[in-house]
């Protein structure tokens, strides 16, 4: 058993302390909010995670986690502390490092024997040397110490598995030792360990988030193509899929990425390169497309609703940037949301999960209960997250309930042969063999549908 101290109780931070807890470590998680840790310590979860709330319950009653903001008292006989604290986007898109620093100084100010101190939080290229100097400078006395870069790679939504599932773990340090004691930590995972560097750890990060944003936009450019040319974006996905050097992966069209990580690391990744004086006309692709396939939201709804979107009710199925999470930032609804009422609509929204959020965070959208209610009365329905309870709705109630029978599907969830038999004017990202004849450039020879004949297993 092993004590880890873990700053920071975010999403990296929760899920990294309570995994290793479970893991059978002496974990102490702290933060410099009083708020968040007497929150944690009367059992609530300030984050939705699911199968979170169940780990720390579990792991506090058995003695192996517990939340304190008393940097002393957590690092007093601690071997390891892993920093875990937010990196928002800067002015400009640099990494605002400011948590970074304020952990860094606290550590070297508060520490009284050897630490390795493991970086977890997504930073710039070169911040393990900037931390090791804060470090350095801010001990009071020296104190033997070395940083280690472990960058995350864990999805909101799914954090706990991919924990305990990790594809890879990468730690990079100078300290071969210290990059030693922390690969035992993850032995239990029996994940494949890298050990290089710290600025190649550091960059492993950023260049593993760039290339998933990149597979995104790559599959949203090629949905608008096919969209114009009457080709199927997911078939076609699907069919690049099985080619074992593309894989399935992060091939889903849709309304583009959102969430706390790649909107920021690809706008930092561009910054770093900006500022090394290279050209990064890819990264900037990457996020002009995903601004784009914000911006055909607006565009489809507008040119079904007669060209104008003054006064039109429009509702939002789906508000968190992703499904199972209540995580809003840079949420394609929200986003979209603001686009709209820019143009005069009338914008209401529905979430499972994350209602509490989007009523504090943005209390100029008037917010229902349930899908049903929100179709009361709209000119226009935008799917904006595919939740699991989206995919199952009485579509012939809400289509019933609404004035006007437009879906924009901008996740793909509905079939649009079926959404056509109900009635409904409907568009989706990519399939535009299935928009109406006019709407369309080229008349198809079949219906549109592949047929996979033989599965990988040899069925038929
Ligand atoms: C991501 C990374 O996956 C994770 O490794 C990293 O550590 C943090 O950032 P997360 O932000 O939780 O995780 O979400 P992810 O599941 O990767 O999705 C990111 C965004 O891309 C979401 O908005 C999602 O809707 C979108 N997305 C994902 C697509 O539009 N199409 C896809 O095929 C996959």
């Amino acid at each position: 058993m092993k004590h880890i101290v873990v700053a920071g109780t975010g999403y990296v931070g929760l899920v990294t302390g309570t995994c290793f807890a479970n893991l059978g470590n002496k974990i102490t998680c702290i933060d410099i909010s009083e708020e968040k840790i007497a929150m944690l310590n009367r059992g609530e979860v300030p984050i939705y995670e699911p199968g979170l709330s169940e780990l720390i319950q579990r792991n506090v009653q058995a003695g192996r986690l517990r939340f304190t903001t008393d940097y002393a008292e957590a690092l007093a006989d601690a071997e390891f502390v892993f920093i875990c604290v937010g990196t928002p986007s800067g002015v400009d898109g640099e990494a605002d490092l400011r948590y970074v620093r304020m952990a860094a100084e606290t550590i070297a100010e508060t520490m009284d024997h050897p630490l390795i101190i493991v970086n977890k939080s997504t930073v710039p290229v070169g911040t393990g040397d900037w931390v090791a100097d804060i470090v350095t400078r801010k001990q009071p006395k020296p104190i033997d110490f070395a940083v280690v870069s472990c960058p995350e790679f864990l999805k909101e939504g799914s954090a706990i598995t991919d924990f305990m599932n990790s594809d890879r773990v990468v730690l990079g340090s100078t300290n071969p030792d210290a990059a030693e004691k922390v690969a035992q930590l993850h032995l239990p995972l029996r994940a494949p360990i890298i050990v290089t560097d710290l600025r190649t750890a550091e960059m492993i990060k950023y260049a593993s988030n760039a290339f998933l944003a990149t597979r995104i936009s790559f599959i949203n450019e090629i949905a608008t193509i096919c969209e114009k040319l009457g080709a199927d974006v997911r078939e076609v996905a699907a069919g690049m899929g099985y080619d074992k050097r593309i894989g399935p992966h992060f091939l889903n069209a849709g309304l583009g990425y959102g969430g706390s990580c790649f909107p920021k690391d690809v706008k930092a990744l561009e910054h770093m390169a900006l500022v090394q004086g290279s050209h990064p006309s890819l990264l900037r692709a990457v996020m002009e497309i995903n601004r784009d396939a914000r911006r055909w939201a607006v565009i489809t709804l507008r040119q079904l609703l007669g060209g104008s979107l003054d006064r039109k009710r429009i509702g939002l199925l789906g508000l968190a940037f992703k499904p199972n999470t209540d995580d809003l930032r840079e949420s394609p609804a929200m986003e979209i949301g603001h686009l709209l009422r820019n143009e005069g609509a009338e914008v209401s929204g529905y979430d499972p999960v994350a209602m509490g959020g989007a009523a504090r965070l943005h209390p100029d959208l008037r917010l229902v209960s349930n899908p049903y209610e929100l179709a009361q009365n709209l000119d226009a329905l935008l799917v904006c997250t595919e939740w699991d309870e989206f995919k199952h709705l009485d579509l012939a109630r809400i289509k019933a309930s609404m004035a006007r029978p437009i879906v924009v599907d901008g996740r793909n969830i509905y079939d649009p042969q079926q959404m056509g038999r109900l009635g409904f004017i409907y568009r989706s990202v990519g399939r535009g063999q299935h928009n109406s004849p006019s709407e369309s450039t080229l008349a198809l020879p079949n219906d549109g549908k592949s047929t996979l004949l033989v599965e990988p297993n040899g069925r038929i």
